[in-house]
């Protein structure tokens, strides 16, 4: 990829004071250009941001998954939307989500991981994950993904595996809940039958093949000392790598909550550029990094098509 060069206040930007910068034409077909206006600035500034890179590290959270039909679990309203038979009993992420509701109400854990186990395998990761693809490959060291998502849809998209750090750990890998050993296995093979309205596994239970024990998903939970984290840190190991290998990194991060803010806080110590994208909490703390407000999907479109406009990807602009 060829480099540009940038500087925040030098001659080569378009004026910009701020956001509010076009007066205000009356009616609402006004409106519209002008809201088209700033969010390209916002994109060819990315563009440039990633211009000057050599390795592009992608930090999601649920967010990413939003534009793919996938629920983000944002605050306990928003939870009990995506499960609304947990709302009616009044059980939210942080009860449900822990190795105790396994051992106290096994079908109704089950219930909930057993949907999302569903839901992840039948829904299609959405065009942005491509296009992330399209940008790396045209970055001297690529990507590397770091995502406390489970739904495993950067490897569904394309993304090579031994590429993507998943810090949560994987809803398609089970553990054995007593942890009667150190190993980790494919839950490929249990098809998860939940009845959705009373959020119940009707189905067989999954099992533990070394001891025949309550199988769990190989995932973090809360109150967790028990996920069994091996798989998670030759992913991390692998991303050290990476990092001793990028000179000049850039952090993109995609729809990444401020409740566990684990995706946040990994891409800020970094301490190099950063892009974050989020509809609702976009908001960076240093003037080099850019915030914008708005979903994955569309943003991704802008920016791929801004590098293509500056030259730095191939093909015409679409
Ligand atoms: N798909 C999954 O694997 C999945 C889904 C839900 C939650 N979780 C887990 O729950 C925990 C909390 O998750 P979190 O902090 O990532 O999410 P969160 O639900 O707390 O927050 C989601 C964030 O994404 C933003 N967002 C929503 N729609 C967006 C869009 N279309 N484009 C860009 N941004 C958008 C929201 O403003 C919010 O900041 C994590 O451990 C996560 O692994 C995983
Ligand atoms: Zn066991």
């Amino acid at each position: 990829m060829r480099s540009v060069y940038f500087e925040h206040s030098g001659p080569g930007r378009r004026p910009f004071d701020g956001g509010l910068l076009w007066p205000a034409p009356p009616g609402r077909a006004a409106r519209k250009p002008q809201e088209k206006m700033l969010s390209d600035f916002d994109h060819d500034r990315c563009a440039v941001l990633i211009g000057q890179a050599d390795g592009l590290l992608i930090t999601a959270g649920a967010g990413m998954g939003v534009d793919s039909g996938l629920p983000d679990f944002r605050g306990r309203e928003g939870f009990w939307r995506a499960y609304p038979a947990l709302g009616r009993a009044r059980i939210d992420f942080m009860d449900i989500a822990t190795p105790q509701a396994f051992r106290d109400q096994p079908a109704l854990a089950w219930g909930f991981y057993g949907h999302r186990l569903a839901l992840y395998r039948r829904v299609t990761p959405h065009e942005g994950f491509r296009l992330l693809r399209e940008i790396a490959a045209a970055l001297e060291h690529g990507a590397f993904v770091f995502t406390s998502n489970v739904d495993g849809h950067f490897q569904k998209a394309g993304f090579a595996a031994d590429r993507v750090h998943e810090c949560h750990g994987s809803i398609h890998h089970l553990q054995c809940l007593d942890c009667c050993t150190d190993e980790y296995w494919s839950a490929d093979a249990f098809i998860p039958q939940v009845d959705e309205r009373r959020c119940l596994l009707t189905g067989e239970l999954p099992r533990c093949p070394h001891c025949g024990g309550l199988a769990r998903p190989n995932v973090l939970m809360f109150g967790d000392w028990e996920w069994l984290s091996g798989r998670s840190n030759r992913q991390a190991a692998a991303l050290r790598r990476w990092l001793n290998t990028v000179r000049r990194p850039v952090v993109i991060e995609i729809g990444a909550g401020t409740a566990v803010p684990t995706v946040r806080r990994f891409g800020e110590r970094l301490g190099v550029p950063l892009i974050r994208i989020n509809v609702a909490e976009p908001a960076v703390a240093r003037a080099q990094d850019i915030g914008v407000a708005a979903g994955a999907r569309d943003t991704l479109r802008g920016i791929h098509a801004a590098l293509r406009a500056q030259g730095l990807l191939p093909g015409a602009s679409p």
